[in-house]
């Protein structure tokens, strides 16, 4: 398997034997780390990190990554680099792939992360758009896979705005792998069609499937995985919140919920996550609407079931080995 200078920009540009190289990948790097194994095989590359949109977890995930490989990480936050202002898209690729040898961008249109590849001669990874968040997807299928050996035949359930970059993202990993993939919300918040298509062709080759359906019962029976995200995503304007509680209240993760899938299901989140009064966000939502808990509910996400510190943690496993597989000079 040769990934080298391949950019990471969604999985449908890559083939399930390319996904589960990089999830094999990243266990052993997990194992590396846990062991105390040192595995500096980037050492003397350097990756610069574009955040047009707040992070924890992606870009702790990828410093950590790429300090753990011996590379050196520039961070640009959120209003300081030229681009976009200044400097086109196209310019700021052109200049950072001189300096750079692999370039990270988190922000608004996927439209971006594709400009700045197609103007760049080392790889890009897409560390979320509006469209889609791949390097999540591999943290997410490695997480599950921890707890069922395979991920092959599962069923994953999404429950809550199924056309944001999360939903649409597990929609291509799970028709990739071969997985049954369920969005469960209201019908107008189901995926786009179009991408639903594209699913369904995916899965005429790997066996997996696609349902869309308004009905909890259906969509939870048997599930293997519960996964839900905020019900407003980065980037939409605040006064949409008053219809996506109304839309998406009636499908909050509960225990009545999680008891009703197969009794091993786990629960997954991206995070971060709404499941109680402590921050200011969740506070406000209270204050205006009386919701102390959103998409999940507080006794789920801090349960035995919940894997969500799991999934954290292995987005830097994964993301080491997207990095190592894009960048590395010498893979085995
Ligand atoms: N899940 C995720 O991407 O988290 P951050 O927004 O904190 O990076
Ligand atoms: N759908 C969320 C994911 C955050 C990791 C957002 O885009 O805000």
């Amino acid at each position: 398997m040769n990934l080298k200078n391949r950019d990471f920009l969604k999985l449908l540009d890559y083939t399930p034997e390319e996904i589960r190289y990089l999830l094999d990948l990243a266990k052993k790097f997990k194992k590396m780390k846990k062991e105390g194994i040192a595995h500096r095989y980037l050492e003397g590359k350097n990756i610069v990190l574009l955040f047009e949109k707040t992070s924890t977890r992606t870009r702790c995930a990828f410093e950590v990554a790429g300090y753990d490989l011996g590379a050196n990480v520039t961070y640009l936050d959120p209003g300081s680099s030229q681009m976009g202002k200044k400097e086109s898209i196209e310019d700021t690729a052109k200049v950072l792939c001189r300096m750079y040898d692999g370039i990270e961008y988190r922000g608004f249109s996927q439209e971006i992360v594709e400009t700045l590849a197609k103007n760049s001669d080392v790889p890009v990874f897409n560390g979320l758009t509006d469209e889609f968040h791949p390097t999540q997807m591999l943290a997410d299928i490695m997480t599950l896979e921890e707890n069922f050996d395979t991920s092959k035949g599962k069923k994953l359930v999404f429950m809550g705005d199924c056309r944001n970059n999360v939903a649409h993202s597990l929609m291509v990993v799970c028709s990739k792998l071969g997985m049954n993939f369920v969005a469960c919300g209201p019908r107008e918040l189901w995926p786009k069609e179009e991408l639903v298509d594209t699913c369904r062709k995916i899965n005429e080759e790997t066996n997996g499937s696609v349902l869309l359906t308004e009905d909890i019962d259906t969509a939870v029976s048997g599930a293997h995985a519960i996964y839900t995200d905020v019900w407003v995503s980065m980037g939409e304007e605040d006064s949409v919140w008053k219809k996506r509680i109304e839309l998406l209240n009636k499908y909050q993760v509960n225990m009545d919920i999680m008891n009703k899938a197969d009794s091993n299901a786990i629960f997954l989140h991206c995070l971060p996550s709404f499941h109680d009064l402590k921050t200011t966000i969740g506070l406000e939502i209270y204050e205006k609407f009386g919701l102390k808990e959103m998409e999940v509910t507080d006794e789920v996400f801090n349960s035995s079931k919940s894997k969500v510190m799991d999934e954290a943690e292995n987005r830097m496993h994964t993301i080491k080995a997207v990095l190592y597989a894009t960048m590395g000079d010498n893979i085995e």
